[in-house]
């Protein structure tokens, strides 16, 4: 559960949310003896990151130790990004992803170019994402997108040079997104990260939500997959028959975690350490809310030391009544975001040496 945090001289410190709460990354480091996996993170200098498969266990547990790293001490005097623009080129609406990274740039330094609406590009004078990418060589550095398409990344890239960041492609994946909540997890029990976690400590998930149309949600179960000696169970619960979607049927198959889907959240609910919830779903061309008649709120029956994730935003599905409980790892899930997205950008433009205090290894 997330630290009730003091306040110095009226100052909160970064990273405490509304109620007080915040996830420390301490913890995190010293489960893993502060050591950073500086080869697994160097491994995605100018790499794109697109979706959640590229990733396994070690480079998870990598992004998070760096991450924390990131939280737990000042770096912007080391100007990691200094020289460097990202493109934001959100051509679908967002609070958090493209504000956080923007902020996560400016707070290492480096400059944004911000697209925060398609429309104000040539898209609305019917000009093509190719054309678009061609034009991004030369503006900047890295190019972080969002697009209601799902085979946005296929158009860009026919033209586009530079590292892309995904930022949710339709109903396909979110991958900054799952790193982040994988981020907080590992936060609030660091043993997960450990291959063969205590069996006490492994975690059963509850996934409320249909992976086939949620892309937060599918990135999310995708990266799970990748920790068979911490989670010890995942359940899907769907209004939908057949929730999975094609793109995780075989991970599903290949994973040794036992999964199981039900459709009525009651069934389950007091057994799970995680909740994972979500409800809007990208189903054929427009967003609509799925699962939202699974209302989670602070009578809800509960574990008493179980936590809620969710990506936000969020509609019926999480009661605002939870916000001040101990259940709410969702508003530390979200200001994790920043920190994670720094980690990605440091690596991905290949400026980790530009941060003192990575150990060498
Ligand atoms: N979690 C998330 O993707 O939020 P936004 O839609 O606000 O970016």
């Amino acid at each position: 559960m997330p630290d009730k945090q003091k306040t110095f001289g009226g100052v909160t410190p970064v990273g405490t949310n509304s109620k007080g709460q915040r996830l420390r990354p301490h913890p995190l480091l010293d489960a893993c003896e502060h050591q950073i996996d500086r080869e697994a993170l160097q491994a995605l200098a100018g790499k794109s990151i697109l979706n959640p498969r590229q990733f396994d266990r070690r480079s998870v547990v990598a992004i998070a130790q760096l991450s924390a790293l990131l939280e737990s001490q000042n770096v912007e005097m080391d100007k990691p990004l200094d020289g460097k623009i990202a493109i934001t080129a959100f051509f679908e609406a967002s609070t958090r992803t493209r504000l956080s990274f923007e902020s996560a740039v400016l707070r290492l330094d480096g400059k944004v170019l911000s697209v925060p609406d398609g429309q104000v590009t040539g898209i609305a004078k019917g000009e093509s994402l190719a054309d678009i990418g061609e034009m991004f060589n030369t503006y900047g550095d890295v190019v972080i997108m969002r697009h209601p398409d799902t085979d946005c990344i296929d158009q860009i890239q026919r033209n586009l040079q530079r590292p892309l960041i995904n930022a949710g492609n339709g109903s396909g994946h979110h991958p900054t997104q799952a790193l982040i909540d994988w981020y907080a997890l590992l936060k609030w029990r660091p043993e997960l990260c450990r291959p063969n976690c205590p069996e006490d400590r492994q975690v059963h998930l509850g996934v409320i939500g249909t992976p086939g149309s949620m892309r937060a949600v599918k990135s999310f179960v995708r990266l799970a997959l990748m920790f068979p000696g911490a989670v010890k169970k995942i359940t899907l619960i769907s209004e939908l028959a057949d929730p999975v979607g094609l793109d995780l049927t075989e991970p599903i198959e290949e994973s040794p975690i036992p999964i199981e889907i039900i459709n009525d959240v009651r069934e389950v609910l007091p057994e799970l350490d995680v909740v994972y919830v979500n409800s809007i779903a990208f189903l054929g061309d427009s967003y609509r809310n799925l699962d939202s008649r699974y209302k989670l709120e602070k009578g809800s029956n509960l574990k008493p030391d179980a936590v809620i994730l969710h990506p936000l935003a969020r509609n019926d599905e999480l009661g605002e009544t939870l916000d001040h409980t101990d259940h709410n790892l969702y508003f530390a899930q979200a200001a994790g975001a920043v920190f994670v997205r720094q980690a990605l950008l440091t690596c991905v433009l290949d400026r980790l040496d530009r941060i003192s205090g990575i150990p060498r290894n």
